[in-house]
C-alpha cells in the first residue's frame, strides 16, 4: 500500500509541475501582437499589477459580468483557500505562527467549499444558457472537487483519520523517505481523489489560475496612440507604389 500510493503520489506531483510548467512557458510564448486591453484598462505600466490584484483577490471582472457565479465561485476559493491553510500542518514539521493562529478557528472549509460548488453545480443546471455551453468536463471537475471536500469534511467530523500518521507519510513523502500509508478508508478515498486532481489540473481549466496572468485583455496597457508601434515595412512612410498599382492608377485616370 505505501509503496503503492508513494509511486501515485510521486507520479501525480510529476505530472502537475511538468504540465504546469510547460503551459506556463506556452502562455508566455506565444505572441499577443494586438492591443486588446479591456477598457478602462491602465493607461500605465505601473496599473497593470494593481488590475491583475484586483483579479486575482477580488475576481473584479466576473463581479462587473455576473453577481450570482461571482458569489459562488468566491465561497468556493475562500473555502479552498482555508483548506489548504488547514493543510500546511500535514507536509511541513514547523507551522508559522500566523498559520497556526488561524488554525485554532474551527472554520468548516469543507462545507463552505461544498456551498460555493453546490450553487456553481446548480446554476449549470437551471440556467438555459449556462447549461447550453456546459460541457462534459465543467461537471466531471464539480463532482472531483464536490468529492474531494465531501470525503475530506466526512474524515474531519465522522471518520476520525490517525492525523499524526498523514503527517508521517506526508513528510515522509516529502523527504523521498514514505512512511506507512494511513490505511483508513476515508483517507484512502480521499488521498487518492487528489491525486487524481493534480494530474489532471494541467490538462484542465482550473490552469485559469495561472493563464489569468497571461491574459492580453488583463495584462496590456491602454496606450495604443502614445507608443505606437509601426511596422518596418511602413517606417519611411507610404510605400513606394508597385508597378501593377502604379498600371491600375494610370489606367483610373
Ligand atoms: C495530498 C494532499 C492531501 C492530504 C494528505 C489530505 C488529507 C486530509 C485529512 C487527513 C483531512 C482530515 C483533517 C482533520 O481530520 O483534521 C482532510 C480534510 C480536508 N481536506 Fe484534504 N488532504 C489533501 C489535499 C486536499 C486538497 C487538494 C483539498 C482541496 C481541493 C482538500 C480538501 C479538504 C477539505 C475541504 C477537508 C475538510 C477540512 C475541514 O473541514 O476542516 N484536501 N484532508
Amino acid at each position: 500500500m505505501t509503496a503503492l500510493f508513494a509511486i501515485l503520489g510521486y507520479a501525480a506531483i510529476a505530472i502537475f509541475l511538468v504540465g504546469v510548467l510547460a503551459k506556463v512557458w506556452k502562455y508566455g510564448s506565444t505572441p499577443a501582437p494586438l492591443k486588446i486591453p479591456q477598457t478602462p484598462a491602465p493607461v500605465t505600466a505601473s496599473g497593470v499589477p494593481t488590475r491583475i490584484l484586483s483579479e486575482v483577490v477580488l475576481f473584479k471582472s466576473l463581479f462587473k459580468s455576473n453577481r450570482v457565479i461571482w458569489l459562488a465561485g468566491y465561497v468556493f476559493h475562500i473555502g479552498l483557500l482555508l483548506a489548504l491553510v488547514k493543510h500546511y500542518r500535514f507536509v511541513f514539521a514547523s507551522v508559522p505562527e500566523a498559520l497556526a493562529y488561524i488554525d485554532t478557528f474551527e472554520m468548516y472549509p469543507g462545507l463552505i467549499m461544498l456551498g460555493g460548488l453546490g450553487l456553481l453545480f446548480l446554476l449549470r443546471l437551471i440556467v438555459d444558457r449556462t447549461m447550453f455551453i456546459s460541457v462534459m468536463t465543467d461537471y466531471f471537475l464539480l463532482v472531483l472537487l464536490i468529492a474531494i471536500a465531501g470525503t475530506g469534511s466526512l474524515a474531519k467530523h465522522f471518520f476520525r483519520v490517525d492525523i499524526a500518521q498523514v503527517k508521517d507519510f506526508m513528510m515522509g513523502l516529502v523527504a523521498f523517505k514514505p512512511a506507512d500509508f494511513p490505511t483508513q478508508p476515508i483517507f484512502i478515498i480521499h488521498f487518492s481523489l487528489v491525486l487524481l486532481l493534480l494530474a489532471y489540473f494541467p490538462f484542465s481549466k482550473l490552469m485559469h489560475a495561472a493563464g489569468l496572468f497571461f491574459s492580453p485583455t488583463r495584462n496590456q496597457v491602454d496606450n495604443p496612440r502614445e507608443k505606437r508601434i509601426v511596422a518596418p515595412w511602413a517606417e519611411g512612410g507610404q510605400p513606394e507604389p508597385t508597378p501593377v498599382a502604379e498600371e491600375a492608377m494610370e489606367a483610373s485616370g
